[in-house]
């Protein structure tokens, strides 16, 4: 019955590809140009490996702007700074939009949260209550306290780890620390005590959730591909991995819904949601709503935790690989703070130079999301002299724009010193380095994400040196990329902690 299925199903879309084909030959738009389709699944095949880098590597032959089908679906793939300025300046508010997929649906609790909801005064409420309540320079410093007390407790662990001169697997230790702090900004959870979940079910549920967006499925990409998707389990296995995430959400959340909780002098991103919850008035037409607070919660645990842990980890790769750099900047940050601080706060970051060139260029070589977050076209719009019609799906590849040779010499070396006397940012003006994206979906969590590198950076930078494990070689440190929208580290850094004070 089901291969009887599959069989119609099939048929129906060769048909529906031949008028789809036929329709789209008819009319005089001026397309970007890109590898040849296949009937059905378009341009499915050509997708080999990691995206970015099979993109990156397409665009070399097809251009900065091309476009792919990917089965019914037209994306248009952007590889240059300034196709990235037209699309995310020039015409932002017509390609603001993200495309809906199952997937994002389910996670995103149908589009009740900001990174996943379409363009509209939904998306637009959350997003303003985002950028003014929850991720406010203000709000972000009122959790300094929370970030400085987590990388004490790593410092502790790590000099522990000194001691006794064991390896540290540093992808674990960072992960640890930045889902630490996120959890207690964000959800009043302190993962070293909480009676529901600890660092390994915390390390499970990320992942389980970068899971579920990586989820392929038919019907996001073939008319009537749900059939395929019930056929396949595909359904089945997606929904399967939401409903662990939702029990944790729902935990959450009636933690913060007890009566008599005790709310701290600096509520958590949770209260503060409920409270304007409970006080919204009734008459506007935007309504905070239970299922906005998990869909936020979601958004958190997708886009906070992983971004920030994998820069650090790839700056510590890089430093390892360069011992001259490394000894530059470890110079810099123990010269400037002096020798003997017992802790460092954020107000020692104020005074770093070297430091600060080399996170940026952390985030040139290895943005986190080097696709960013795909957007979709709400009206037909111009892109570098190219027709790209309404409903067309955007990729921007920041990560080829930061290699590209044309604007940058010897792209694939990390160098902090290219940005000695150079005024390109990464904070979404400069369209060359767009780590965090830019224009209206820029991310909002870019301030607290810069500090929890910055200060976890730091702290492992001024109280250890590095060492390899015995039997290992810099050799054996590679740069193995994985993953699904952000991409980290394939295998650990495994380093032994050398405490010096
Ligand atoms: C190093 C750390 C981080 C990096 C590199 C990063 C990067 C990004 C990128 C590339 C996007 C997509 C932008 C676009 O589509 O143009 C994004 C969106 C987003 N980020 Fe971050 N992020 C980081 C940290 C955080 C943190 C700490 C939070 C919150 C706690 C956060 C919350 C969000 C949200 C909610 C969105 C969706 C925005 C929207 O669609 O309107 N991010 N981030």
């Amino acid at each position: 019955m089901s291969i009887f299925l599959c069989f119609l199903w099939l048929l129906l879309l060769l048909l529906v590809t031949i008028i789809f084909t036929k329709k789209s030959q008819s009319t005089k738009l001026k397309l970007p140009p890109g590898p040849r389709k296949l009937p059905i699944i378009g341009n499915l095949h050509n997708l080999q490996g990691l995206p970015h880098r099979c993109l990156q590597n397409l665009s070399k032959t097809h251009g900065p702007v091309m476009q792919l089908q990917f089965g019914f679906i037209p994306v248009v793939i952007v590889s240059s700074n300034q196709a990235a300025e037209e699309v995310l300046k020039t015409h932002d508010l017509d390609c603001c939009s993200r495309p809906e997929t199952v997937a994002s649906r389910t996670i995103s609790y149908n589009f009740k949260d900001i990174g996943f909801a379409p363009y509209g005064e939904e998306w637009r409420a959350m997003r303003k209550l985002a950028v003014i309540e929850l991720f406010s320079l203000k709000k972000v410093n009122s959790f300094r306290y929370i970030r400085e007390e987590e990388n004490d407790m790593l410092v502790k662990k790590l000099s522990e780890a000194s001691q006794k001169q064991s390896p540290v697997n540093l992808k674990k230790a960072l992960f640890t620390l930045v889902a630490s702090i996120v959890c207690r900004l964000a959800f009043g959870e302190n993962l070293h005590e909480s009676e529901f979940i600890n660092e390994d079910g915390m390390e499970d549920l990320a992942s389980r959730s970068e899971k579920i967006q990586a989820k392929f499925c038919f019907s996001d990409f073939f008319p009537g591909g749900w059939i395929l998707d019930r056929i396949t389990g595909q359904s089945k296995s997606l929904n399967g991995i939401f409903e662990d995430l939702d029990r944790f959400f729902n935990r959450v959340l009636d933690d913060h819904l007890k009566p008599g909780r005790r709310v701290l002098e600096s509520p958590d991103v949770v209260d503060v949601m409920i409270d304007m919850m409970n006080k919204q008035s009734q008459d506007g037409s935007f309504k905070l709503t239970t299922d906005h607070i998990k869909g936020v919660i979601s958004d958190i645990f997708l886009a906070g935790v992983n971004t920030s842990a994998t820069t650090i980890l790839w700056a510590m790769t890089e430093l390892m690989r360069s011992p001259r750099i490394m000894k530059k900047v470890q110079d810099e940050v123990r010269t400037v703070l002096g020798e003997n601080k017992e802790r460092i706060t954020e107000q020692d970051l104020n005074q770093l130079n070297y430091f600060k060139l080399v996170i940026k260029e952390t985030f040139r070589l290895h943005p986190a999301a080097p696709l960013l977050l795909p957007r979709e076209t709400m009206s037909q719009i111009k892109i570098q002299d190219y027709d790209i019609p309404e409903k067309t799906q955007i990729m921007i590849n920041v990560y080829a724009i930061a290699r590209d040779p044309d604007l940058w010499e010897n792209p694939d070396e990390f160098k902090p010193e290219r940005f000695d006397d150079s005024s390109v940012d990464y904070r979404g003006l400069n369209f060359e380095l767009l780590p965090f994206g830019s224009g209206r979906r820029i991310c909002p969590g870019m301030t607290m994400g810069i500090n929890m590198v910055e200060l976890g950076l730091l702290n492992l930078l001024y109280f250890f040196d590095w060492g390899l494990p015995e039997g290992t070689t810099m050799k054996d440190i590679d740069l193995e990329e994985d993953g699904a929208i952000i991409i980290g580290k394939k295998v650990s850094l495994e380093l032994v902690p050398i405490r010096r004070q």
